[in-house]
């Protein structure tokens, strides 16, 4: 089907002053239109790879460190097999150790995705083995019965461990550059969100029967739109989308509050963008200008009413008070960053089975003058089977194909992914993964964590 354009978007040329988010379009990478082999979404030897060159290598989201904000409150998270405890120390730093006691190899806490508060010490269930918050034994019972005396390495194994952005992130490699330096573009790119004034609303995660690679997809680019998400034509412009690749990580600009060129233009505002403008505090029923001028009423309205509201969006260009500045932190965090809240996916992979992962959804909200504060409790983190909860209609339009993806992907019938230009990022991420299978990044020149 060709479409009509009815009116090109009209993307600002002003970022928000030298610390705003850089705008600037980059130059397309020249990555070829080569078939992308679908057995890397369903070999368990291609999994075997990716965590060993890939997984074992990079910085990985771990919570929020508003989980854990005084010392000796601490969390485990998990990706793939490992589990690894996150830790506030006295100084208010932040350390991460495999969760795993040095004698027998229980667990030292049991339990993922649990930020538990003020612990003083660490206590094994099994022997009594204690351990300090920084990860150094405090009491071993009966060491006296050990002629080979304690484990030389003095408590739990520590990996790298950082912060940005109100998240605390981690790295199993112990060679690993700085976070700054793999996040790359990342903080300037998106530091004028404020992402620690916003707070915490939802946090669930649903077990999907698919390859994480697929999920990731899944969420990388906007042909689908027309695909599934027919009631989002009336809401934003699938086609004419800013994709830009940085290095590892990527990003897309999509217009909110337009119309789709794929359809007619309707005798009144469509209901979604009504929602829009009602979001942003005006009235649709006074509104008396076109549908296509919209998105611009709605920014000049935020930007004139946004500090009355409570509001502070002096950091953000015009076009981020409507639309979506999407982006994808390698490998696995899809982060929808609107003016007023941030929706974060994480894909982890299944410690064992490349045709299962673990889907993490996270809601945050700038709370402005009328938010709720009397109602509001902090989201606690619950655990769901694919179809036993809602991730809202988009979502749940985004996850309902992908476990016949999956399915497909495992046919005799299917070599692999087919791309278009409209998913370059999805090339651009399988671009990083061979890059990481082939050690491009085993020599990073500084080492990372503290
Ligand atoms: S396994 Fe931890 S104390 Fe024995
Ligand atoms: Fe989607």
């Amino acid at each position: 089907m060709k479409v009509r354009r009815q009116q090109k978007i009209k993307r600002t040329s002003r970022p928000a002053g030298p610390h705003g988010t850089p705008i600037k379009a980059e130059p397309k990478p020249k990555l070829g239109s080569d078939l992308i082999p679908a057995e890397r979404y369903t070999s368990a030897d291609y999994a075997r790879r990716e965590w060993e060159g890939m997984w074992k290598k990079v910085w990985l989201l771990g919570c929020r460190e508003d989980d854990i904000p005084e010392p000796g409150d601490h969390m485990v998270t998990e990706i793939g097999g490992e589990s690894i405890l996150l830790v506030r120390q006295q100084d208010k730093s932040v350390r991460a150790f495999y969760n795993v006691c040095l004698h027998r190899g229980n667990q030292l806490v049991h339990g993922a995705h649990k930020p538990l508060e003020g612990a003083s010490d660490f206590r094994c269930r099994y022997h009594n083995w204690r351990y300090k918050l920084d990860g150094t034994f405090s009491d071993i019972p009966d060491l006296e019965t050990f002629p080979q005396g304690a484990p030389p390495c003095g408590g739990l194994n520590e990996v790298a461990c950082d912060t940005w952005g109100s998240f605390v992130w981690f790295s199993l490699n112990p060679d690993v550059e700085p976070l700054r330096d793999y996040l790359g573009v990342i903080p300037k790119h998106l530091d004028p969100y404020h992402f620690e004034r916003m707070t915490p609303t939802r946090w669930v995660t649903v077990e999907w029967d698919c390859n994480w690679k697929a999920s990731v997809d899944a969420f990388n680019e906007s042909y689908h739109v027309q695909g599934i998400h027919p009631q989002l034509l009336y809401y934003l412009d699938d086609l004419d989308i800013q994709i830009d690749c940085y290095e590892r990580h990527n990003r897309y600009l999509i217009a909110f509050g337009v119309l789709s060129p794929r359809v007619v233009s309707p005798s009144e505002i469509p209901p979604p963008i009504k929602v829009v403008m009602r979001g942003a505090g005006m009235d649709p029923a006074s509104y008396e200008g076109s549908v296509y001028d919209v998105r611009e009423a709605v920014q000049a309205h935020k930007r004139k009413h946004g500090a009355e509201q409570g509001k502070d969006y002096s950091e953000l260009n015009d076009d981020q008070l409507t639309d979506d500045y999407h982006y994808m932190i390698f490998p696995n965090i899809t982060m929808n960053v609107h003016a007023d809240d941030l929706m974060m996916f994480r894909q982890r992979p299944h410690p064992t089975d490349p045709n299962k992962m673990f889907f993490d959804y996270w809601m945050f909200e700038l709370p402005g003058e009328d938010f709720d504060w009397e109602n509001y409790e902090r989201p606690t983190h619950r655990q769901f089977k694919y179809g036993e909860t809602s991730l809202g209609l988009v979502i749940d339009q985004d996850a309902y194909n992908l476990p016949f993806v999956q399915r497909g992907m495992n046919s005799e019938g299917y070599p692999g992914l087919w791309l278009g230009e409209q998913e370059l990022r999805i090339r651009h991420f399988h671009k990083t993964i061979e890059d990481y299978l082939a050690g491009k990044y085993d020599n990073p020149s500084s080492k990372g964590g503290k």
